[in-house]
């Protein structure tokens, strides 16, 4: 298993917690061209990746009319084209391997179908992300790569209430 985060202090505790033969990269999920690289390192160095599940979210309470163009980009940014980014670089992996039945698993919200106030960008990103998940999963089902979307709803830790 492997997880990839921006703050390596944080993936390394995490690794450590989740257990033995845990990886861990520093990558931005916005950064195309660092996904691709990390997808690259890990097919090699895993042996060949057979899941991916995309987690990686922005999110914070703002009126829809004090959100800056850069504070809209942001979350858009993190959600819905760092979702692309990843699902575009693993789905070749495993077109280039011929490699048939890995799943992607994309979470969303609850408020994925319905939209929400006060939570603007982050509603139009998680629903793109539903999009998404429902494209590819016919696009790509001749490949044999499977896309769900599950979403489970808050969960009351501090940095999750202190935000929503
Ligand atoms: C309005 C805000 C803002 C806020 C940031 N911005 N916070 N605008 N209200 N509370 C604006 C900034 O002013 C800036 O615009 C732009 O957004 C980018 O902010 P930065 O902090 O410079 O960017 P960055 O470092 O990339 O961080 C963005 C972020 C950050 C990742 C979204 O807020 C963050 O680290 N959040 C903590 C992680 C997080 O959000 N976790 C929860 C995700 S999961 P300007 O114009 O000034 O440049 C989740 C799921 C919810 O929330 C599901 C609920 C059911």
């Amino acid at each position: 298993m492997a997880i990839c985060g921006r703050k390596e202090d944080r993936l390394k505790a995490a690794s450590e917690q989740i257990g033995p033969n845990t990886l861990y990269k520093v990558c931005d999920v916005r950064d195309f061209d660092a996904v691709s690289a990390m997808m690259i390192a890990l097919e090699d160095e895993m042996g060949g990746l057979t899941g991916l599940v995309n987690n990686a979210a922005g999110n914070f309470l703002s009126l829809a009319e004090d959100l800056s163009p850069n504070a809209f980009s942001s979350v858009v940014d993190i959600v819905l084209k760092g979702t692309f980014h990843c699902t575009r670089e693993f789905g070749r992996l495993q077109m280039a391997a011929g490699r048939k039945g890995s799943c992607i698993l994309n979470i969303v919200t609850t408020y994925t179908e319905t939209g929400s106030a006060f939570v603007l960008p982050s509603a139009c990103a998680k629903a793109g992300v539903y999009a998404l998940t429902n494209s590819l999963a016919v696009e790509w089902a001749p490949y044999g790569i499977r896309l769900n979307a599950i979403a489970p709803g808050p969960f009351p830790t501090e940095g999750a209430w202190s935000r929503l």
